[in-house]
């Protein structure tokens, strides 16, 4: 009787082990273009993970078996040319005209298999990978089935201002780790501003000497008149900017720099008076807004400046875009000055906005020759988005912006993002009334961050693969602490990362806020102040 219940014990036990257990639907931000049929059962990972991988994959498998011990402590060891092992990464040569960054992800009872026709894919198949491996009792499994995804915009950028205040290598990988888990794939990078000059440049060593520093910062809101007294300054090496680099590719990100012209320049005329075009001798800002101090770019020996800055900078970054900024130039210097007035003229350029286009163009001219690609605001264009510009001007600019461009939309009027389109440049939308980081959560709730759409309602629809993606931007006026900006940055960096890479038909709110939960805790596990989520 005893052994007989046992042995009814121990069937029972069978069976239950057995038993089918409830599919678990995959939990995964950005969310997927396609999750396929699940199948019944998990597989499970032992405690010492073999990773095998073939093709030139060495990278990511180093970081997938760093993320595993990481976040799960899980051992692994990898094989290099294998086509075995628990979690298998697989280039496929027939999958070669994948889009960038596609990828299949497989559960079976075989092991868990990523592949793709690039290492972008195999990538970002891993990131999801980690999203979908679940922990029972210190046991990990993940549930069987199968993912096809792909972004649906090859621009998927976050933007760090450091201009208005540095905040140094441990923050930029913080934010590089985050963008990479959620699938981003651009870090531009805001290096000048009027209130800081931050990349080292050796051929004029007082950018960094004098620009890099400031007595003072203006504090509390746009209007106010107090300063915090303190002395602000930083800058990054060459040497940093490698490191910063590398680890970026590591996680697939292209890093974007930002060098800041004609406008936005105070913190260099301050380091080198006869870059301006104005009278006076200046100091780096203290005060936030924008400067009139401005490039003077009738001066042969000002465009030069900007050359060897450039040369140095793309030198130093991989990137093929360049921005150059171009946004909110002033126009009191230029005209007032006679050397500006005598350039136009003999140009034949009828107003400062085409003034403007006419160096933006040279400087791309300049970018195309050591094989680079220019991109910048979209003032960048001619059109006047600003009323400064509709008072003093008399004319539409007669000058045409390069075609090579990138235009970056950050004053969104849809007109005038048409008309670019059809003139065929390629857009990046960073509407700043859905996409500016530094507004606030009454502004900008994460709800209006995820409601987000790339391409504009109603845009043509023969013009929408002009639209090649978009960007967040956490400008830094107001944000002199990392927990300052973390809570700008955390929620919404999740919403704005699921509109660059998820199809708007696979969008839902209700549904991104559920596998929003999990990582807002991994935030808060890290430290990290988070805003809020309506
Ligand atoms: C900008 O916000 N001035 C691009």
């Amino acid at each position: 009787m005893k052994i007989k219940s046992l042995f009814l014990i121990s069937l029972l036990s069978v069976f239950f082990s057995c038993e089918k257990r409830p599919i678990e639907e995959y939990s995964i931000l950005p969310a997927p273009q396609s999750i396929g049929e699940y199948q019944q059962g998990v597989y499970k990972l032992g405690k010492n993970v073999t990773i095998a991988y073939n093709g030139d994959l060495k990278n990511e498998a180093d970081f997938l078996q760093s993320k595993l011990n990481q976040k799960f402590s899980l051992e692994s060891n990898i094989k290099a040319d294998a086509q075995k092992g628990n979690i298998v990464l697989k280039i496929d040569d027939s999958k070669n005209s994948d889009k960038e960054g596609a990828y299949k992800l497989q559960v079976t009872s075989k092991g868990v298999e990523i592949s793709s026709g690039n290492s972008a894919g195999i990538f970002y198949g891993i990131e999801s990978a980690l999203q979908i491996i679940k922990n029972e009792n210190g046991k990990f499994y993940v549930q069987k089935g199968v993912i096809d995804d792909y972004p649906a915009f090859e621009w998927r950028a976050f933007m760090l201002d450091e201009g208005r205040y540095f905040k140094g290598m441990d923050v930029v990988k913080q934010l590089l780790d985050d963008m990479s888990s959620l699938k981003m794939n651009i870090f531009h990078w805001h290096l000048t501003d009027d209130q800081g000059w931050r990349i080292q440049i050796d051929k004029y060593p007082l950018l960094t000497e004098v620009g890099s520093k400031r007595d003072s910062t203006q504090i509390g809101n746009w209007s106010s008149s107090k300063y915090d007294g303190t002395p602000h300054a930083g800058f990054y090496t060459k040497d940093q900017v490698r490191e910063i680099l590398k680890y970026a590719e590591q996680r697939h990100i292209t890093v974007v720099p930002e060098i800041e012209m004609p406008g936005h320049s105070s913190a260099a005329i301050a380091a080198y008076p006869w870059l301006g075009s104005g009278k006076n001798q200046i100091t780096v800002p203290c005060r936030f807004g924008v400067s009139e101090d401005v490039y003077d770019i009738s001066k042969p020996e000002v465009v030069n400046f900007l050359y060897d800055v450039i040369d140095e900078v793309a030198e130093l970054f991989p990137s093929k875009v360049f921005h150059i900024g171009g946004d909110e130039v002033m126009y009191q210097h230029w005209l007032s000055s006679p050397t500006i007035m005598k350039y136009m003229k003999s140009n034949n350029i009828n107003d400062p906005a085409a003034l403007q286009v006419n160096f933006t163009n040279n400087v791309s001219n300049k970018l195309s020759k050591i094989g680079k690609r220019m991109m910048g605001w979209n003032e960048i264009t001619g059109d006047k988005i600003h009323d400064y510009q509709k008072s003093k001007s008399i004319a539409e600019s007669n000058q045409e912006l390069s075609k090579d461009a990138i235009v970056h939309f950050w004053r969104f009027e849809q007109n005038l993002m048409e008309k670019s389109a059809k003139n065929g440049y390629d857009i990046v939308n960073s509407n700043n009334n859905y996409t500016y980081i530094d507004y606030s959560y009454e502004g900008i709730p994460l709800s209006k961050a995820y409601s987000f759409s790339p391409i504009p309602e109603n845009f043509p629809e023969e013009l929408k693969s002009k639209i090649i993606g978009s960007g967040c931007q956490m400008w830094g006026e107001w944000i002199p602490n990392v927990d300052a900006m973390n809570e700008k940055v955390y929620p919404r960096i999740a919403a704005y990362a699921e509109c660059g890479w998820t199809n708007s038909t696979n969008k839902d709110y209700d549904n991104f806020k559920v596998r929003l939960q999990p990582i807002v805790d991994q935030w808060v596990s890290e430290g990290k102040k988070v805003g809020p989520i309506d």
